[in-house]
């Protein structure tokens, strides 16, 4: 079989297979764009770094002829996917730039609140975007929600990428907070971003 798979080959589930952990590092990366060269750069290393600290128990997947094609993360329990602390930063990247670095990722952190599944990134690889797939693992992370009794999903979108944010809207999010980052915009050109909430369907 050539060429991209269609959708109806890809497959959403629960959790990272652990042989698909590069792979996620990779669509992590590059996701995130220049806020990954700022925290966690160079390339290689930042990746190799995110493989080592992945937690396969918050994501949810697209998977299709056993690549993966799309993946979602989500917080639970003060936990997230990629799990760095100072702690490791500072092993990283020694004492000065592991602690500024370590700075940068706590500037994007986000938390959670009690009743919400806190979705904290989502991306579909490239040549498969536009296909639905990010619609389905959004569908997904509503079951997630469901299955934990929680009655809301929330994130957040830097103003960047307004695509993405039409797309939460389409699935049922609206703009609850907006903040602008005049300091981030020099950093890694996120000028603000806006915190948006969903009631999951059927609660
Ligand atoms: C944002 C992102 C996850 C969306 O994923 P996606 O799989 O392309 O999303 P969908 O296909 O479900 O929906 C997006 C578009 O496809 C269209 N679409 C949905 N189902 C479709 C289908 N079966 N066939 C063709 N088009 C479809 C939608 O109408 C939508 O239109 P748009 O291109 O005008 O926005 C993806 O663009 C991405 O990975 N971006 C980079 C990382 C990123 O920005 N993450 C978000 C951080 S907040």
């Amino acid at each position: 079989m050539t060429g991209a798979p269609a959708p109806d080959e890809v497959t959403i589930s629960t959790g990272l297979p652990p042989a698909l952990r590069h792979e996620a590092a990779e669509l992590f990366w590059e996701a995130f764009g220049a806020k990954s060269e700022r925290a966690l750069g160079p390339r290689a290393r930042g990746i190799a770094l995110i493989e080592r600290n992945l937690r396969e128990d918050r994501a949810i997947v697209a998977t299709a002829r056993g690549e993966l094609v799309g993946l979602a993360s989500f917080e639970r329990a003060g936990s997230t996917f990629v799990d760095l602390s100072l702690r490791k930063m500072v092993r990283e990247f020694g004492p000065i730039r592991g602690a500024w670095r370590a700075a940068l990722l706590a500037l994007l952190d986000q938390s959670s609140v009690p009743g919400e599944l806190l979705m904290d990134g989502i991306a579909v690889r490239g040549d498969m975007r536009s296909r639905g797939i990010g619609t389905r693992l959004i569908h997904a992370m509503f079951d997630c929600a469901r299955e934990s009794g929680l009655d809301r999903v929330r994130l957040e979108v830097v103003d960047e990428n307004p695509r993405a944010q039409d797309l939460y809207e389409r699935e049922g999010f609206s703009v609850v907070r907006h903040e602008q980052t005049p300091y981030l915009r020099r950093l890694i050109g996120v000028g603000g971003y806006s915190e948006m909430v969903a009631g999951v369907p059927g609660r």
